[in-house]
């Protein structure tokens, strides 16, 4: 896929996802061969404000590039604003949020509520667009409700503002998350503008992928809440497009994504925040294990690296006695 002057490898994006799509996690996404990485969602106000906790949403390794860096604002200054530090920073491309539906984002007239102003919309991408020369892109719902073809109306907008990709969420944003995904409009969007489209929403097995490129025609496929704790759909999706096949993944190769994780998480936030964030994030890679809730109980005051591999490596081995004495149990 193009994006812009960028050749991706291959069709599939890692999803912003505000709390979760940090560099660590991020760097295990494309470890499993996702294309490109979407940071979250960034302030536009807290950037040009030179906010630290802001600037610190922007940190970055070459190891996981391209990376797409999304901001979300409403005012067309400081959005332009904030798109020239995105750039400055070196971002690979430059992301708008048309998506977001929590409140404390909505009131401010940005996220998904931009989707009822298309006027907004126009003078926010054209100001957008003027200001940086790496490929921009924006994410949008369907619209804000079922009242029309709003989603269709945005993207039009975006396409002859010239940004260089439309990602489509298709739930409106009353919606949340809740429901499904409406492929159908990823199609109708497809059919309608330039641009390359990019679908979004409810990928959660290597057949969503497949049969969402074939009955939407989309370019290429974003996926979010799926690749939590299961960075390895990326590759399976891969190697199903490429030979029809789905490999498994064994017990060692999730255990030393997990180390894989907790170091990384422990060397961009320090010990301390790191272990903390593990605390909750580690149980999303057992799910469904036998004994997930005795490990997810053991790791809930973790805070120090050692007593944390301990833990991980001590649950390997219960799992691993489990299946040498039941061979047919499926860890
Ligand atoms: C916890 C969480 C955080 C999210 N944060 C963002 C965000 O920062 N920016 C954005 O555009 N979408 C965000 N989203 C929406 C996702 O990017 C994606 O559009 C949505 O989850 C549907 O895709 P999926 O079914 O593959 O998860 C978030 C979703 C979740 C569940």
């Amino acid at each position: 896929m193009k994006i812009g002057t960028l050749v991706l490898d291959n069709n599939l994006v890692m999803a912003p996802l505000s709390g979760i799509s940090n560099l660590p996690f991020r760097l295990l996404a494309r470890g499993m061969g996702c294309a490109l990485v979407c940071s979250e969602m960034v302030s536009a106000h807290g950037l040009i404000q030179r906010s630290e906790k802001t600037e610190k949403m922007l940190c970055s390794d070459p190891k996981e590039k391209p990376l797409s860096i999304q901001i979300f604002g409403a005012d067309p200054d400081i959005m332009a604003e904030a798109a020239r530090i995105v750039e400055s920073k070196g971002a690979s491309i430059l992301d708008i949020n048309f998506g977001c539906s929590v409140k404390k984002v909505i009131k401010t007239g940005a996220g998904a509520a931009l989707m009822k102003t298309p006027k907004k919309v126009e003078a926010l991408i054209k100001a957008v667009r003027k200001s940086i020369t790496i490929p921009l892109t924006v994410k949008m719902r369907s619209g804000w409700d079922r009242s029309g073809d709003q989603a269709l109306r945005i993207a039009e907008i975006a396409d002859a503002c010239g940004v260089d990709a439309v990602i489509v969420h298709p739930r409106v944003a009353t919606q949340g998350f809740g429901g499904t995904a409406d492929w159908s409009i990823i199609e109708k969007i497809k059919t309608a503008i330039s641009v390359p489209v990019i679908g979004n929403g409810d990928i959660k097995g290597a057949a969503d992928a497949i049969l969402m490129q074939n009955t939407t025609g989309c370019d290429g496929i974003m996926i979010g809440r799926g690749a939590i704790g299961n960075p390895w759909l990326f590759s399976q999706i891969l190697s199903c497009f490429r030979d029809g096949e789905i490999p498994s993944v064994s017990l060692d190769q999730r255990f030393e994504m997990m180390k894989q994780y907790v170091d990384s998480t422990i060397r961009c936030q320090g010990e301390k925040r790191g272990c903390h964030m593990m605390r909750s994030r580690l149980g999303w890679f057992v799910k469904g294990l036998p004994g997930s809730n005795k490990f997810r109980e053991s790791i809930k005051r973790i805070a120090s690296e050692d007593e944390t591999i301990h833990l991980i490596k001590s649950y390997l081995n219960d799992l691993q006695k489990v299946s040498v004495q039941n061979p047919t149990a499926t860890p």
